[in-house]
């Protein structure tokens, strides 16, 4: 096996307190729309996280100079220089992320053609790009699929056009946006996604110039304008590193305080959190004064002691419970007494790290049935999208592989609730989306070590 390991001794609750920064999910996005601007952009919050890192290999290779600002995880985007990248060149970041793929619009505004590489990120189902491919075809765009990648072109520019979206799909909202920006006409899109995020990458686009309407019913309506500038943007803290933290206080018993955990974007797994027997207490950030230094908001999150309850969720879009937010809480079920239901209703193969956590002494079972109240997409299609928690478990150690990003910090947070020392393999990966993972656990007191 790989030295990727981490040795876990678990068994001790975590205690302590951490900080979250930018959503690894807008900061990414709001990267790629530096590129539509004609003057630099400036993002503060900025989490050092390998996602991060892929996008700025892109931009640079497109010509985007970013450079550190003077804060702690500031950059700035100069595209004044926007130029095509070989495919060779664009090649080496095949596989590493999702986001390449929303370079479509902006590079197709900026040069007329864009090359995207083979996509990457987490195993979790099929994770076809259609509805992406689908509207850069309604803008007028021209997709040429390639065994190296898709090649696109708009020798007659993008139109604006109207869209529905099979799906409210969070990437081909952002897609859509990105690419009506500058397109020329009004784009109306239906069914769109509207997490906190895309609301968020709406205010970038925004201040960069944009005319947005987000009206009801999952309506978005753009008004394309022939020129954007730069923005200056603090990112909304990002919500599912600030809940996988809140699940491992669950899981080990301890009480974790997320500095910057913001409550407006995680209401739902709040009111989860509660009735599954965690307590949590929302902080209210405070301007400094004279006088007074003032106060970084947050949300503290502990085990009260005694028995968790079971519960039955179903994962959705936005404003329903994230998928991303599963993985972590069902550790936390395992301790729950009773049997618990959860239904995933957005990816189809989002439940096999649960055989890891059965290893461990977990009693979980998968079925292909919709467990929930409401039949979803994958009803008849065969998937194990549902899953049955029986517990409270008693967790022991064991030998782990990490899969993917959300379920590998599933696996760190069973092996620290669990009693004796296990070794957790393919930890890399979690630096794709949580910022100093490492030294975050070290702080909450974790006993781990690289062997
Ligand atoms: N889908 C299609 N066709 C498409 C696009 C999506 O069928 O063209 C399906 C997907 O297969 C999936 C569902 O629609 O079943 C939802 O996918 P969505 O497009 O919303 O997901 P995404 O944009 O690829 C983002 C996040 C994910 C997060 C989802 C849902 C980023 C980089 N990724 O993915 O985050 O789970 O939205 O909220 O923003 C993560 O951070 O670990 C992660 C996986």
């Amino acid at each position: 096996m790989t030295d990727d390991v981490l040795v876990v001794h678990g068994g001790t609750p975590l205690q302590g307190r951490i900080r979250v920064r930018g959503a690894k999910n807008l900061v990414s996005k709001a990267m790629v729309a530096a590129l539509l601007g004609d003057s630099p952009s400036r993002l503060f919050d900025v989490p050092k996280i390998r996602d991060v890192e892929v996008v700025r290999g892109l931009l640079g290779l497109h010509g985007v100079k970013v450079t550190d600002g003077d804060d702690d995880g500031e950059l700035i985007f100069d595209p004044a220089n926007v130029e095509s990248a070989s495919t060779d060149q664009i090649n080496v970041h095949a596989g590493s992320s999702r986001i390449p793929i929303l370079f479509c619009g902006p590079l197709l505004h900026r040069l007329g053609h864009a090359f995207i590489p083979d996509l990457g990120g987490c195993h979790i189902g099929p994770r076809p790009i259609d509805f992406h491919l689908q509207a850069l075809r309604e803008f007028g765009a021209t997709v040429d699929k390639t065994p190296e990648g898709l090649h696109l072109s708009a020798p007659n520019g993008l139109r604006g056009t109207k869209f529905a979206l099979p799906y409210p799909s969070v990437g081909a909202t952002e897609q859509v946006l990105l690419t009506a920006v500058m397109a020329e006409g009004v784009t109306e899109l239906r069914n769109a996604a509207v997490e906190p995020e895309i609301i968020d990458l709406i205010c970038v686009l925004q201040k960069m110039g944009a005319i947005i309407k987000v009206h009801t019913d999952r309506v978005i309506e753009i008004q394309g304008v022939p020129k954007l500038h730069g923005y200056t943007h603090r990112p909304i803290p990002d919500r599912i590193e600030a809940a996988s933290w809140a699940a491992a206080a669950l899981a080990t018993r301890g009480h974790v305080e997320v500095l910057g955990a913001e409550q407006a974007d995680m209401m739902t797994f709040l009111n989860v959190f509660r009735s599954v027997g965690g307590e949590y207490e929302v902080t209210d950030a405070r301007p400094p004064k004279l006088g007074h230094p003032g106060q970084e908001g947050g949300i503290r999150f502990w085990h009260p002691g005694g028995e968790l309850n079971a519960v039955a969720l179903e994962t959705d879009v936005h404003p329903g419970f994230m998928t991303d937010w599963q993985q972590p809480l069902v550790v936390a079920l395992t301790q729950a007494r009773g049997l618990s239901i959860v239904h995933e209703t957005v990816y189809e193969q989002r439940l096999g790290y649960t055989e890891a956590l059965n290893s461990m002494g977990a009693n979980i079972q998968v079925y292909r049935d919709c467990l929930g109240g409401t039949p979803c997409r994958f009803g008849r299609r065969n998937f194990k999208h549902s899953a049955v928690i029986a517990g409270p478990s008693k967790l022991h150690a064991a030998d782990l592989v990490i899969p993917d990003l959300r379920a590998g910090f599933s696996h760190l947070i069973a092996a620290l609730a669990a009693e004796g020392t296990s070794r957790v393999y393919g930890v890399d990966l979690i630096n794709r989306g949580y910022e100093d993972f490492e030294a975050k656990l070290a702080d909450l007191g974790a006993h781990v070590e690289r062997p």
